[in-house]
């Protein structure tokens, strides 16, 4: 999947592109289905909310369920990644964010090359994150905040916070998020399973918790300029990874085609 000139130049001006239906309802079912058996394991690889037991980020998940793996090859993520990175990629990061109802937490404003170029000494901002939806995003359920054009600032000061949440995250002061929203706005973008968001590593973003009675699962993909690997092997590797090999696209059908072979060799 090719972006156009006009879509190239819309992420340019805001920082994010939105994509409905981006992939089809077989598709997401099919992600969808595998999330329960992951979030049930008892791995490192699972961070659980600080509230209990519930999972909030899921890491590394294309390293060992071949559904994921095939996601991250999906020409319809490799190749905007490399048209809006203009370079071959690697995978920095795959997450999936359980959000779940009632316990999904606040994740606080910030720019993820913040994180990057902080704990895992990225030296450009040339990563960015391709998500899909696997559930419906409402307003209700912790939608993603962004700060529309704030990715041209830059990397923006950041505090380590290591308290708010299960999770340690370099954050924005409150005064300068106010500035960048006078003059971006915020949007939060919605819409069902499967669509999907492509957002740029200094776009200042959040989410609010998850009061509602329905989940928001999202899978995010951070897509590296292979040119930009990591100099700084702090985090884990099942958070940021070590492995700058290129990632090829493979065919379209990719994710139901692994579904099934999955299938067939259990
Ligand atoms: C993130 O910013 O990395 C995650 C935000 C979310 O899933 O709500
Ligand atoms: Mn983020």
């Amino acid at each position: 999947m090719k972006l156009t000139p006009e879509q190239l130049k819309q992420f340019d001006d805001d920082g994010y592109l939105f994509f409905p239906n981006y992939f089809s309802p077989e598709e997401t079912a099919i992600l969808k289905s595998e999330i329960p058996g992951v979030f049930a394991q008892r791995r490192e690889e699972n961070v659980r909310e600080k509230t209990g037991d519930v999972v909030r980020t899921a890491f590394a998940v294309h390293t060992y369920n071949p559904v994921f793996e095939a996601l991250v090859h999906s020409p319809r993520f490799v190749e905007p990644a490399e048209q809006l990175l203009r370079d071959k990629t690697y995978i920095h990061q795959f997450k999936i964010n359980g959000k779940a109802a009632f316990d999904g937490d606040v994740w606080q404003w910030h720019q993820d090359y913040g994180t990057w170029k902080a704990d895992d000494g990225m030296p450009e901002a040339r990563a960015m994150n391709l998500a899909v939806f696997v559930d419906e995003v409402n307003e209700f359920n912790g939608p993603l905040y962004f700060i529309p054009k704030s990715h041209k600032k830059g990397a923006i000061e950041a505090k380590h916070d290591l308290t708010t949440t299960s999770y340690p995250l370099w954050v924005i002061d409150n005064d300068v998020i106010a500035k960048l929203v006078k003059q971006g706005g915020i949007v939060a973008p919605k819409g069902g399973p499967g669509s999907a968001i492509f957002f740029h590593g200094t776009l200042v973003h959040g989410s609010p918790p998850n009061m509602s009675p329905w989940d928001r699962q999202i899978i995010y993909v951070t897509y590296n300029s292979v040119q930009n690997a990591i100099t700084r092997h702090k985090r884990p590797a099942y958070i940021a990874h070590r492995d700058f090999t290129p990632i090829d696209a493979w065919e379209d059908d990719c994710v139901t085609r692994a579904a099934r072979q999955k299938v067939a060799a259990e």
